[in-house]
């Protein structure tokens, strides 16, 4: 077999622990596996790993030394419009059995996964995923690679404007990342002690938010921090939310959108421990018939789902971790 990998949609710290895993345990398989760079889109331009020993797109033991700790992707990553098409998954499918490519580990969030299997319909090899995206927002695997390093960029962001929220009494409104899903905002608010949380899978009200503020004020709190995922469907926005707070409030309020800074920094040593023990998983899966499968690790045993289940099937956002977070901020 000789596999292919690659990292698609958004970048995730631990993409690079995970290529490195992917590199390496192919090689103590004695499995030759090649990098494609930039996702599906280099796929269809046969945009392989530049090797400076092999001269195609093979990637040596030594490909991957000292990337454990690099946040990012050394394969890049994209994403594609061409590849949405059947035209576009029937060109990838030539490209790859041209070049005697007949597995694939494919290295990303829903998209990608989404993608897998409609490559799976006109390639008759063999793909495995492996969950990397900040989101942890696929079924399958209690956490994804690069969300744990995520939430701890979000949590270092809240610790140092309590600082000036603490000394002006002010309020402060985080947008945190996570696409259609709350559970970055979720576990970034209980770790960072956030008064409150609004997350897409919950409705919320712009009165309840000011009520809790409030109440909050009466007990004696003279600063807040509100975590906000960007999925929330509030109608107000969050600068119509910042303008009705300072209307119906004592509260001086201020907007922080944390943005692509929580897809960056150098992987937390979970992650790196999550992304290598998927990356050699996968490998190993592949190696042994599996396809179509997600590589997942659930209480801390390594699953395989099938692709489809993890954007078919839900994880919940956790109601204890909701009311912990309620009792714990008053
Ligand atoms: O899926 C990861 C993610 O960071 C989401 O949380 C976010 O909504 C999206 O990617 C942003 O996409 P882009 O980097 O293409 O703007």
């Amino acid at each position: 077999m000789r596999i292919g990998v690659f990292t698609s949609g958004g970048d995730a710290p631990g993409m690079n622990a995970c290529i490195r895993a992917v590199v390496r345990s192919s090689h103590a398989a004695g499995v030759e596996v090649w990098g494609i760079r930039r996702g599906y889109a280099g796929l269809l331009e046969e945009d392989f790993y530049v090797s400076p020993v092999h001269l195609n797109g093979q990637m040596g033991v030594r490909s991957v030394s000292n990337i454990i700790h690099r946040g990012g992707t050394i394969l890049r990553t994209s994403r594609s419009d061409e590849f949405q098409t059947q035209a576009g998954q029937e060109k990838a499918a030539s490209i790859l059995n041209k070049h005697a490519i007949d597995g694939l580990i494919a290295i990303g969030g829903d998209g990608t996964f989404h993608g897998a299997v409609a490559l799976r319909n006109v390639w008759n090899g063999r793909i495995l995923g492996c969950p990397g995206t900040i989101d942890n927002d696929l079924f399958g695997t209690d956490y994804t690679i690069g969300f744990d390093t995520a939430i701890n960029t979000v949590m270092t962001a809240i610790d140092k404007l309590r600082d000036t929220a603490d000394a002006t009494e002010r309020l402060f409104l985080i947008e945190v990342m996570g696409r259609h899903s709350g559970y970055i905002a979720v576990d970034s608010a209980l770790s960072s002690g956030a008064e409150q949380v609004l997350v897409p899978e919950i409705d919320s009200e712009i009165e309840t938010v000011v009520k809790r503020l409030e109440e909050g004020r009466q007990r004696g709190k003279t600063s807040s921090m509100v975590i906000i995922a960007e999925g929330n469907q509030m109608r107000s926005g969050l600068e119509g939310l910042r303008k009705y707070i300072e209307e119906s409030t004592p509260y001086e309020a201020r907007v922080l959108v944390l943005g692509h800074l929580q897809r960056g920094g150098s992987p937390s040593a979970r992650d790196r421990i999550l992304a290598s023990r998927l990356g050699d998983f996968a490998v190993r899966s592949i190696l042994e018939g599996s396809d179509g499968m997600m590589a997942g690790e659930m209480n801390g045993s390594l699953t395989l789902t099938p692709l489809e289940d993890t954007w078919n099937n839900q994880k919940n956002i956790s109601d204890a971790s909701l009311t912990l977070l309620d009792m714990l901020a008053r």
